[in-house]
C-alpha cells in the first residue's frame, strides 16, 4: 500500500517510536505524578523530558507553557474556550479546520461573536479588509499555519505582528506545519500555538499539545485529578497542573519523546525530503490534461499536502480507484473544513487530498501519479 494520507496521521511511524511504546508498557507503564516509587517517577521523567523536547523544538520561553493533550482539536478546544468570554469578538480565517470552526460556533450561543476573514488562495492576507473587522471587543486572531486542503502557508509572523499592535492575542493552528514547516515561539511569540503529536512529529496517535503564553492564562476546561496539591478543592494554579487533568497517555507520550529524539540531526533531512516529494508530485500532476490543483502556484512553498479534482470522475470513485486498482491510499471529500473548500470553490466536490511524509519515497510519487494520468482519462 502507498500511503499518502499522511494530513490526517503520519504512517508508518518510526521503529523507535513502536519500540518506545511497547517498552513502557513492560519496563515503567506506571501512572506519573501519582507515587513516589520508580516506575511512577520514571513516568513523570518521561513527562517533562518530552516537555522539554517540544519546547525546545518550537523554541518555546518556558517548557512549563507546554500543556499535553491527546490530539490537535483538543487542545484547540481548549484555547478557545478557556480564553474566550461572552461579548468577546473573534476572527478566524476562512481556511479553518472543524477543530476551530465547531467549537466557535457553539460559543457564538453563549455570547462570542466570531467573524471570518478571507486570505486568498495562496495565504496571502487582505489586511485593509483585516483592519475594518477590528472592534473594541476583538480578542483573539486564529489562523493556521497551513491548510489542510491546498497546503497554503499563511503569514503567521505578519499576523502576530499586526494583531499585537491592536492589542489582540493570536492562536495558531499548527495541525498540518508542526514538523514540516520550522517554527520557533521566540521569534514569533503567538499567545497560544496548538499542535498534533502524531502527525508531523511522527508519534503516536493520542499525542499533541499546546503552548500558552504565560500572560494569556485560560481557564482549564477539565478539573480533577493532578497528583498535586490533593488538599485543595480549587485546581492547582501552577503550570502545568492548571490545564492537566486526569491520567496521560504515557505509552503516546513515550513514542512521541523518541520520535523527537529520531529527528535530532535529521530534521533538515525531514523537512527537504517531504518538500521534494510534494514539488515532484505538483509538478507532475499539473502536467495531467483534465485535473485541477488547488492553492498557492507550484513553486511557492506550501505544506505537503495538495488537493485535486478530476474533470471525468468524481473524487470519492477516483479514491475507491486508487485503493482498489492501484493500492494507493488517500483522502477524499471535505477534509472536516468545509470553510476552506468555500473559499477554494470546491465545497460541492470535495478534493482528492494527496498529503505526504517522511517515509514516501520518489518512486512513489511516480507511481501515484501514472495511476492519475490514467484515471483523468476516465479510464477505470
Ligand atoms: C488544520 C487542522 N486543524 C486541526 C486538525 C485536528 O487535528 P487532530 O486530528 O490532531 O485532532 C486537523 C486534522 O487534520 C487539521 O488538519
Amino acid at each position: 500500500m502507498i500511503y499518502l494520507d499522511q494530513a490526517a496521521t503520519s504512517f508508518p511511524k518510526p521503529s523507535v517510536v513502536r519500540e518506545a511504546v511497547a517498552d513502557s508498557f513492560q519496563q515503567y507503564g506506571a501512572n506519573p505524578g501519582r507515587g513516589a516509587y520508580a516506575m511512577s517517577l520514571q513516568s513523570s521523567a518521561l513527562l517533562w523530558q518530552t516537555r522539554n523536547l517540544l519546547a525546545a523544538y518550537f523554541r518555546a520561553p518556558d517548557p512549563q507553557q507546554i500543556v499535553f493533550t491527546n490530539n490537535t482539536t483538543q487542545a484547540l478546544n481548549m484555547i478557545l474556550q478557556g480564553f474566550l468570554q461572552p461579548g468577546d469578538h473573534v476572527l478566524y480565517s476562512s481556511y479553518e479546520h472543524n477543530a476551530v470552526w465547531r467549537p466557535l460556533m457553539a460559543m457564538t450561543d453563549k455570547g462570542v461573536l466570531a467573524e471570518p476573514f478571507f486570505p486568498q488562495a495562496d495565504g496571502s492576507i487582505d489586511w485593509q479588509d483585516l483592519e475594518q473587522k477590528v472592534k473594541p471587543q476583538t480578542k483573539l486572531l486564529v489562523c493556521l499555519q497551513a491548510s489542510n486542503v491546498s497546503g497554503a502557508i499563511f503569514p503567521i509572523a505578519e499576523l502576530t505582528a499586526w494583531a499585537h499592535a491592536q492589542g489582540i492575542c493570536i492562536l495558531v493552528d499548527a495541525a498540518q506545519s508542526a514538523g514540516y514547516l520550522p517554527f520557533s515561539l521566540l521569534d514569533i511569540p503567538v499567545d497560544f500555538f496548538a499542535f498534533p503529536g502524531h502527525k508531523g512529529l511522527y508519534g503516536p496517535m493520542g499525542t499533541g499539545g499546546f503552548y500558552v503564553n504565560p500572560a494569556q492564562p485560560l481557564q482549564p476546561l477539565l478539573y480533577g485529578g493532578t497528583g498535586s496539591f490533593s488538599m485543595q478543592a480549587e485546581q492547582p494554579a501552577v503550570m502545568p497542573d492548571h490545564l492537566e487533568s486526569g491520567t496521560f497517555n504515557v505509552p503516546g507520550i513515550a513514542g512521541l519523546h523518541a520520535a523527537l529524539q529520531w529527528r535530532q540531526g535529521q530534521e533538515e533531512a525531514i523537512l527537504s525530503h517531504v518538500q521534494q516529494l510534494t514539488q515532484q508530485f505538483l509538478k507532475g500532476v499539473s502536467q495531467i490534461p483534465g485535473i485541477h490543483c488547488f492553492g498557492p502556484a507550484i513553486d511557492i512553498p506550501r505544506a505537503p499536502v495538495v488537493s485535486i479534482v478530476l474533470e471525468k470522475i468524481a473524487v470519492a470513485k477516483a479514491a475507491m480507484l486508487l485503493e482498489e486498482k492501484y493500492q494507493i491510499a488517500v483522502r477524499a471529500g471535505l477534509h472536516c473544513a468545509p470553510l476552506a473548500h468555500r473559499s477554494l470553490g470546491t465545497l460541492q466536490t470535495g478534493t482528492l487530498r494527496f498529503s505526504f511524509g517522511f517515509f514516501n519515497t520518489a518512486a512513489e510519487i511516480d507511481a501515484s501519479l501514472a495511476a492519475l494520468a490514467h484515471l483523468a482519462k476516465g479510464d477505470a
